[in-house]
């Protein structure tokens, strides 16, 4: 498929290579890896960002790039040249935004962000350490004079892959502190199709500049239904049973997350279970004008990871 010319500049002759180039971070994750299929699958010129060279798959065509958020002087190469980045932070914290934001908005024009459903703008600071780097990177970006959009995403789907293992190993219930939780979870796939869609749009995504856009799933589930779909997506019965909240506490930090981000998950997961706790529904659609994908979508999409 050959790449679109660069937004907004005159015709080029046949010979010339000037052609639009967007920038993806986080290309080998959930969110980043599908919006690289998606940019590439709609003809643009894509750049993955990658901290070790050579070990994704990325479709032909997709220039890889090395580099790393945390060391913003190793970054230079993949903005220079680059249009508009899709800039999904995988660190915990935003240190060095400032420095990559700056580095950003030398060498390009737009940046669409994923942050976080959690995001109050009202607040002077955010209630919790994940929403509060979130919250930090938007105000970065507001103030670099750089073309923005935030694509704030509500609960992924993906979170539920830490049930995988367990579902794999034949368990008939999953221990989890808030069965009761309900979200509307959203594909990763329609995170990465609202990024696409600003980025692609035809006046250069003008019209989105500034906006920030609460992207979800279809339907309000809780985490025991959600068990439930993937239990009859995987051919037998799983239910879903409380755990302990210490106990929880300590997965998520044996998992990896500082223990602040921990207690910041669990104390949002509370007021999902609180009664009357509601979520967007709609901004896909009105969006991109595809209606997105539902749970149960998702599980089949990720069948492999839930069947032994
Ligand atoms: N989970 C949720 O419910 C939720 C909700 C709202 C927002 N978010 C936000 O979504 C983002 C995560 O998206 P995701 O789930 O698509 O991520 P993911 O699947 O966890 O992938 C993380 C990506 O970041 C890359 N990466 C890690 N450290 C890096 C570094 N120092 N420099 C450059 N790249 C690095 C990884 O590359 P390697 O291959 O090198 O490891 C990988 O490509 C986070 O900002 C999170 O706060 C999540």
């Amino acid at each position: 498929m050959s790449a679109k010319p660069r937004r907004g500049a005159p015709a080029l002759r046949d010979d010339e290579e000037d052609l639009a180039m967007i920038l993806v971070t986080g290309a080998t994750g959930n969110v980043g890896g599908q919006a690289v299929r998606q940019l590439h699958a709609a003809g643009e010129s894509v750049r993955a960002l990658v901290r070790t060279p050579g070990k994704a798959a990325f479709p032909e065509g997709v220039e890889e790039v090395v580099g790393d958020l945390s060391d913003p002087a190793s970054l230079e190469g993949a903005f220079n040249g680059a249009d508009a980045v899709f800039l999904v932070w995988p660190l915990f914290g935003a240190e060095t935004a400032p420095a990559v934001i700056e580095a950003a908005a030398h060498h390009t024009e737009q940046v669409v962000y994923l942050s976080s459903a959690g995001v109050d703008d009202a607040a002077l600071e955010q209630g919790d350490a994940i929403n509060d780097f979130h919250g930090q990177i938007e105000l970065l970006l507001a103030r670099s004079g750089l073309r923005w959009t935030a694509v704030r995403g509500g609960g992924f789907a993906s979170n539920d892959l830490g049930w995988a293992e367990r579902v794999r190993q034949g368990a008939t219930s999953i221990a989890t502190p808030f069965p009761g939780a309900v979200r509307s979870v959203v594909h990763e796939g329609d995170l990465a199709a609202a990024a696409v869609h600003v980025l692609t749009a035809p006046d250069g995504g003008k019209r989105h500049d500034g906006k920030k856009y609460t992207v979800t799933g279809p339907e309000i589930l809780s985490e025991a239904e959600r068990i439930a779909i993937v239990g009859e997506t995987v051919g037998r019965p799983i239910g879903a049973e409380p755990m302990p909240l210490d106990e929880a506490r300590a997965e998520l930090i044996a998992s990896g997350l500082p223990a602040e981000y921990a207690d910041g998950i669990l104390e949002a997961h509370a007021e999902f279970a609180a009664p009357g706790h509601t979520e967007e529904l709609h901004t896909v659609q009105e969006l991109t004008g595809e209606a997105p994908r539902t749970y149960r979508q998702w599980v089949a999409d990720h069948l492999a990871d839930f069947r032994p």
